[in-house]
Order: C-alpha cells, then sequence, then structure tokens
C-alpha cells in the first residue's frame, strides 16, 4: 500500500528542489497532482508549474500550509498533510514568522532548509512534528541521497510517507542524531561538488593528452559511473577494489604514487570537514536571534 495515497502536500517556495520532489512523487506515480498545492511569489514560476505538472499553485504560503483545496478551505482536513519548507535558508525566518500557530497539530512539518534544526523549525512555528531532511541534487533524475531525521513526535505513519517520499527520489536513510544531518550536509548534500570537480579534472587530463573534450568526457563519465556500480555491485572495500588493478610497476601504481605525493586524500578529507564546519555555522546563523547559542 502506498503510504502517500491521499496525504496532501503543501510545498512553501518551489525551486529546483520542490520541483525535482514533485516530478519524482508524480513520476512515480505516488501521489496524483490534485494533492500537492505550490506557494510561490512569482507568478511566472507558479503559471510554469502549474502547466507542467498540473498541480495547484497559490502566492500565499499560508494558503497552500493550510493544506486545504480552494474548492474546500473551509472544509476540516479528512488526510494526512505535509507541508514542506523548500526556500532558501536566508527566507527561513519570515516563512516561519508567517506560518507560526497555524500548522494543524495532524499536519506534519518537513524541512529541506540546509542548517534549520528541528528544535528552532518547532520553536517559531508552535509545533513540535517536524522531519528534518538533506537530499541532494541527482534527486532530480530518482538517483538522489536524502538523509532525514524526526523529532518524537513523528509517528510510525508520517514516518512511512516520509520514507516513501524520499524513496522516490533514490536511496533515503533515516538517522536518530540531527548532527548527522549537518555531516550529511557535508558528505552526500555537498558531495556532488566533490565528484563533479574530479570529474573535470580527469577530462581536462585527457583533454592535456590529446583526446577531443567530447572523448575524454565519455570516458570519464563511463569510468566513473562503472567504478561506482562496481564497487556496490561487490560489496568490497574502495581499497581491496584499487589493489585487484594496481600491478607492480603498472600504471595504477605510478598513479596511485602521485596522488598520495599531491596529498589527494588529506584535501578531500579537509573539504569534507571544512563544508561540515560551515553547516554547522550556518545553522547558528539561521536561528533566531534569541536562539543563538
Ligand atoms: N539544491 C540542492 O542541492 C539542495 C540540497 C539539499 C537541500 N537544499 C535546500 O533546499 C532549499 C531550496 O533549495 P533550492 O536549490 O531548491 O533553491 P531555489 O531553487 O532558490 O528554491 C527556493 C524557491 O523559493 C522561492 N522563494 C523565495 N522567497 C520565498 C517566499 N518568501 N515564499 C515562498 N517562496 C519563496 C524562490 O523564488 P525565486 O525563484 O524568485 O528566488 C525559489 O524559487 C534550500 O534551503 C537548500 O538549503 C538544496
Amino acid at each position: 500500500m502506498n503510504p502517500l495515497h491521499q496525504v496532501q502536500l503543501s510545498f512553501i517556495g518551489c525551486g529546483v528542489m520542490a520541483e525535482a520532489i514533485i516530478a519524482g512523487l508524480l513520476k512515480n506515480q505516488l501521489v496524483a497532482p490534485a494533492q500537492i498545492t505550490g506557494s510561490h511569489p512569482r507568478a511566472a514560476r507558479r503559471e510554469q508549474l502549474q502547466a507542467k505538472y498540473g498541480i495547484r499553485m497559490t502566492e500565499s504560503n499560508r494558503e497552500a500550509a493550510s493544506g486545504h483545496s480552494s474548492e474546500a478551505e473551509t472544509a476540516e482536513l479528512r488526510h494526512d498533510s505535509i507541508v514542506i519548507l523548500a526556500v532558501k535558508p536566508q527566507f527561513l525566518s519570515a516563512i516561519l514568522s508567517e506560518l507560526k500557530g497555524m500548522i494543524g497539530p495532524s499536519q506534519l512539518v518537513l524541512s529541506i532548509i540546509a542548517g534549520a534544526s528541528t528544535k528552532t523549525i518547532a520553536g517559531e512555528l508552535l509545533h513540535p512534528t517536524v522531519v528534518r531532511a538533506m537530499p541532494n541534487t541527482p534527486a532530480q533524475i530518482g538517483q538522489g541521497m536524502t538523509v532525514w531525521t524526526a523529532t518524537p513526535e513523528v509517528n510510525e505513519r508520517q514516518r512511512e510517507e516520509v520514507q516513501a517520499m524520499f524513496g522516490a527520489l533514490g536511496r533515503e536513510m533515516r538517522v536518530e542524531e540531527e548532527r548527522m544531518i549537518d555531516m550529511a550536509t557535508a558528505l552526500s548534500a555537498t558531495g556532488p561538488t566533490y565528484i563533479f570537480l574530479v570529474m573535470e579534472a580527469l577530462v581536462d587530463a585527457g583533454v592535456h593528452m590529446g583526446f577531443s573534450r567530447h572523448v575524454a568526457q565519455e570516458l570519464v563519465l563511463q569510468t566513473m559511473l562503472g567504478s561506482v556500480l562496481f564497487a556496490r555491485e561487490s560489496h568490497k572495500h574502495p581499497a581491496e577494489l584499487r589493489n585487484m588493478v594496481t600491478s607492480p610497476g603498472g600504471t595504477s601504481a605510478e598513479a596511485i604514487y602521485q596522488m598520495e605525493k599531491g596529498s589527494l586524500r588529506t584535501v578531500l578529507s579537509k573539504a569534507v570537514w571544512a563544508a561540515f564546519q560551515r553547516a554547522v555555522a550556518l545553522g547558528h546563523k539561521a536561528d533566531p536571534p534569541s536562539r543563538t547559542r
């Protein structure tokens, strides 16, 4: 049974990530367009999403968050309702004041806003039922990695709904400790940046040797894709896979020597750690002044 069957979804802020979630849910037929309402400040964007997905769009965040359809504005909420906060972190404060005290007890608030803690969201909205999630951009093609955590007030049925929602975008993982959301921000949400940089560097290296950019890109992309799938299917430690292709005095051994000499591991480790520190600092900045630690 599909847990999202009949769940009303309200997206507050319909940018890149909200659209990825909407597209994934509709493509997988987990929800029907009539179950989705989105809010957006720009009319052109509202019209675009309405035309593309057949969903209801409104300018008012409060109206979207109410979870009611326009035809039944005064009717009682008959189904579960999830309010998804998907604006940029700098708009968090404004959104929270706007929605303060108006989220119904049976509604779940799901935030994908980087750095925004469940404590801040629950405290500012006067609503304890909150999920904080961190997706990444491959979610746009159904290959995302979403890490999420829930406050104790989120019930089992709501957790299943969240699991189904992010499962439609790729893989999902629930964590108990909220600190792990900042850690995931650095590793999986910022992750595509590391991969794309390495991808770009390898393509450039191919061009440097004399391949055309087109050929170098094809070689690099398929090698990266194949290596990832091989690692996943073989269940072997990456070092073991690497050793399998490193013959004594061979090309891999020579390349590894240069990468270690250039401190590639340390640079990557420092990059992830710096991203983690930044995620934590942005979280503190996102807290309203009275809550800043
Ligand atoms: N993209 C990622 O890889 C990623 C990954 C994980 C988490 N996130 C988080 O997801 C959130 C959204 O990111 P995104 O990449 O989707 O950003 P985005 O494309 O900028 O989407 C945010 C949307 O909210 C709209 N907006 C601005 N003010 C608003 C308001 N007062 N009320 C309602 N909507 C408003 C923006 O309108 P305009 O178009 O007019 O600016 C924009 O379309 C961020 O908090 C980010 O931290 C993103």
